[in-house]
């Protein structure tokens, strides 16, 4: 099994709701280590340029100005196929799709206030890792 990093976001709806910790809890009772870890305020440049790959979608605007609506806490995640085990314990996009014990289906408020984004693929894990993160803040 290969050991990965994935770019794992705690989202706005999440850090109001003070939930980072039990959010967090979900990542390591899998099995996935945090290995860089930050709080922070985007601007609606970052956001715009984070969310660039769906810029011709219909919900792009909304999406960016709920990412900019509160603090968020950006983290790298590492363990065995750290970005399909993520994808596992976030659950579907739709809450209302996502499986029992998902964080998602425990956390998410809508399909746009869902609580968490990880990296789709090891690609763009790397890419979004690098977008956030220096090599000197990331200890494993
Ligand atoms: P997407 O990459 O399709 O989902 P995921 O986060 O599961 O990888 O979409 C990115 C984010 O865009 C998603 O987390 C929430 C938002 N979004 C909407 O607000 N409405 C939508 O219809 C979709 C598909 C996504």
């Amino acid at each position: 099994m290969a050991i990965e990093r994935t770019l794992s976001i705690i989202k706005p709806d999440a850090t109001r709701r003070n939930l980072t910790g039990r959010i967090n809890a979900k990542f390591e009772e899998a099995g996935l280590r945090i290995v860089a870890q930050k709080r922070l305020q985007l601007s609606v440049a970052q956001a715009e340029a984070f969310y660039a790959v769906h810029k011709d979608r219909p919900f792009y605007r909304d999406l960016v100005t709920f990412m900019v609506s509160g603090p968020v806490v950006v983290q790298a995640l590492e363990g065995e196929n750290a970005v399909a085990r993520n994808r596992e314990i976030m659950g579907a996009t739709n809450p209302a799709n996502a499986a029992p014990g998902t964080i998602r289906k425990e956390f998410a408020e809508s399909i746009e206030a869902n609580s968490v984004h990880g990296s789709d693929s090891a690609e763009n894990a790397a890419i979004e890792v690098a977008f956030f993160f220096s090599g000197i803040e990331i200890v494993g």
